[in-house]
């Protein structure tokens, strides 16, 4: 009897939690249908650290064209900051994005190879201006790359200064916060930055600041 007892209410206590789950779900799955959202959302609630050039909401782009939630076409000139170099949407890389995802979504780094990224390093050696250039270290930004950059500087020369020039950006990083040049809001308010850096100006004759 208690058996039976227990087999029921455990039953309709897994009636209970499935239908509690599947009312859940069927919620989760209504508020993640793609909608749209407009900039008064996105300001609220992404962190006023990160600024942008326009508040315009993308849709859709196709080759050097954006076109906007509101149906404006716009030319795009920043390329999202050269990473869309080969324009929006080429179907030959949209294609070859879609397919990668299809066969292997992450192979990180630090736990194996995987083929194309061994296929990419073989077709950059022949571009290489020099055979001694035949060492790869990929990573996702150039804030990054300047990051390892100075690692491997200064580990191979045991030596701690960096020259740069001038006006440049590397990044908004700890460390490519003090070699960044071209706006110091960057940097404001969060120092100390990395120290011993020197800035060779290239606009006129006193070379180092
Ligand atoms: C002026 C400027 N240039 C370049 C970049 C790209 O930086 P990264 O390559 O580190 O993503 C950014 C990104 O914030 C930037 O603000």
């Amino acid at each position: 009897m208690l058996a039976r007892f227990s087999a029921t209410s455990s039953r309709s206590l897994a009636a209970r939690s499935s239908r509690a789950f599947s009312t859940s779900a069927k919620a989760l799955q209504a508020s993640s249908q793609p909608h749209t959202l407009d900039a008064n959302f996105g300001k609220k609630h992404i962190a006023r650290g990160l600024s942008r050039l326009s508040d315009t909401v993308i849709k859709s782009g196709k080759g050097s064209y954006v076109e906007t939630e509101d149906g404006r076409k716009l030319l795009d000139f920043t390329c999202g900051i050269a990473v869309t170099n080969l324009g929006h949407c080429h179907p030959k890389v949209s294609e070859a994005a879609a397919k990668q995802c299809m066969t292997l979504v992450h192979g990180q780094c630090s736990v194996a190879f995987h083929n194309p990224y061994l296929q990419l390093i073989d077709q950059l050696l022949p571009l290489m201006p020099h055979p001694s250039l035949d060492t790869f270290f990929f990573w996702n930004s150039g804030a990054e790359a300047v990051e390892a950059s100075i690692k491997l500087a200064r580990t191979a020369t045991g030596r701690q200064n960096v020259i740069v020039m001038q006006g440049g950006y590397h990044g908004r990083t700890f460390g490519t916060m003090g070699l960044t040049r071209s706006k110091t809001i960057y940097s404001e308010r969060v120092g100390p930055l990395m120290r011993r850096n020197s800035f060779a100006n290239v606009y006129s004759n006193s070379t180092w600041s």
